[in-house]
């Protein structure tokens, strides 16, 4: 089969790494890519948000299936382009994207189909968003409703910082569009996690759960960033937790998407708090998260190729994945400065004697190679290094060991990427 994987990161390169290992794949096309998948894949220089150049690439190379990384294509209609051209992909159509694309949908929804998740209220003027807040008091969540890469929310343990916070999205439009419409919601208390299912529109399967770190310092200190380690399986989601988070969130989501008309086919990934009444949604996403798709196709053993073509073809009910025992965990490597301002270009040195095997990889996420085919660092997080254990312990100490081997002074990670895992485990939890 030829396949083409969209986006650029390190999502997209543990994708890459997971298909061009299916017997199925005859030839691997990734756009744009970066220069980890460029190990694997073909890279074409279409950007992962140019809907029209991708679909005219598929159609003209004959491609058989697309599989879609990021939120953005998905968001803007890219599987429907794809289905109107007639060519088969992995991912949901735009009007289902929504459960990520718009918070506001997204709580609506959850509140016509009974699905647990916090109170809120949306809001699209400043006066009646501010007036909600001082009615309900701190703590208080504030969220822009539409896409802002992550940071679009702001956990606010004072009346004032909620204040702000309205202000800062919709006075000053630091988010833009996105921030138009406010949802403010009750706050949760809980430890939080990551499980994703399949679905194909009828049938959801569970595929792996995780926790990751969103801030960037160690003890999970300072700002939020886009992931800077994950681990698979989280020690919080056992199989009776899954068999509720199944039952009373993602299976009530797939039946309500279908009644309402606008199945969702792709990954569905719930953040969830597991509270102590139990699993309340978070937030949805229309895709694998990242850095914790990079756990989770290490832990998988079955092929993936056959489950993405399940999903989109509507044949899940006859597929069942299977997992390595085995933990996992990915510590991403970062440029200095990151989340704020950092340099690009910078050397890497030391990758080429972490020869990659099952149990070890070194995912891309922001890498380009100049002309004299050096590596460098060409964006915020810029290196997931992945490893496999027997256990969480194993799997983090084979990560870091591998850090410790890569010579790029640049850089930083987090040193202790699993530890709420690990002393949970400890006390026997
Ligand atoms: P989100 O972008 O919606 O995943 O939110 C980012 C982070 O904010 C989450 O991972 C949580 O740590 C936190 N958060 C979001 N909503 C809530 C809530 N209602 N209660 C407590 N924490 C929240
Ligand atoms: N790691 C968080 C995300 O992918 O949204």
């Amino acid at each position: 089969m030829k396949l083409l994987l969209v986006g650029s990161g390190g999502r997209e390169h543990a994708l890459a790494w997971a298909l061009a290992a299916s017997p199925l794949c005859d030839t691997l096309y990734c756009a744009p890519g970066n220069a980890g998948i460029a190990q694997l894949a073909e890279c074409v220089p279409i950007a992962a948000e140019d809907i029209g150049g991708l679909v005219r690439f598929a159609t003209e190379n004959a491609i058989d299936f697309v599989v879609v990384g990021p939120e953005a294509p998905l968001v803007a209609g890219l599987v429907d382009a794809l289905d109107a051209a007639g060519i088969k992909s992995f991912g949901p159509r735009r009007a289902a994207a929504a459960l990520e694309g718009s918070k506001g949908f997204m709580k609506d929804f959850c509140a016509r189909h009974n699905i647990p998740t916090a109170a809120y209220g949306r809001f699209t003027d400043i006066a009646a968003a501010r007036a909600f807040v001082t009615a309900q008091g701190a703590p208080i969540v504030v969220k822009a409703d539409g896409l802002a890469a992550g940071k679009g929310v702001v956990v606010a343990m004072s009346e004032q910082e909620a204040l702000d916070a309205i202000d800062m999205m919709m006075a000053d439009k630091a988010f833009g569009s996105a921030g138009a419409e406010l949802v403010i919601e009750e706050f949760m208390q809980g430890e939080e996690a990551s499980f994703f299912a399949l679905s194909d529109g009828v049938t959801a399967i569970p595929f792996g759960n995780a926790q990751d770190h969103k801030r960037v310092g160690d003890g999970d200190t300072g700002p939020n960033t886009g992931g800077m380690g994950a681990y698979s399986p989280a020690p919080i989601v056992n199989k009776a937790m899954a068999e509720r988070i199944m039952a009373e969130i993602i299976r009530p989501t797939v039946a309500g998407m279908k009644a309402e008309g606008t199945p969702f086919t792709g990954v569905l990934y719930a953040g969830l708090m597991i509270t102590e009444t139990g699993p309340r949604l978070i937030e949805y996403n229309a895709r694998f998260g990242d850095p914790e798709c990079q756990v989770l196709m290490m832990r998988l053993k079955s092929d993936i190729l056959p489950a993405l073509m399940a999903t989109g073809e509507g044949r899940l009910d006859r597929y069942d994945p299977i997992w390595h025992d085995s933990a996992a965990l990915c510590v991403v490597m970062a440029s200095n400065g990151y989340p704020g301002s950092y340099k690009k270009g910078t050397e890497i040195r030391g990758l080429d004697a972490l020869a990659d095997n099952t149990r070890l990889v070194v995912f891309h996420a922001g890498t380009a190679r100049d002309d004299a085919g050096r590596l460098l660092a060409n964006g915020g997080r810029v290196l997931g290094v992945t490893a496999l254990g027997a256990d969480l312990a194993v799997a983090q100490k084979n990560a870091y060991d591998a850090i410790a081997q890569i010579d790029w002074p640049e850089g930083f990670c987090r040193q202790d990427i699993g530890w709420r895992a690990l002393a949970s485990l400890k006390k026997g939890n």
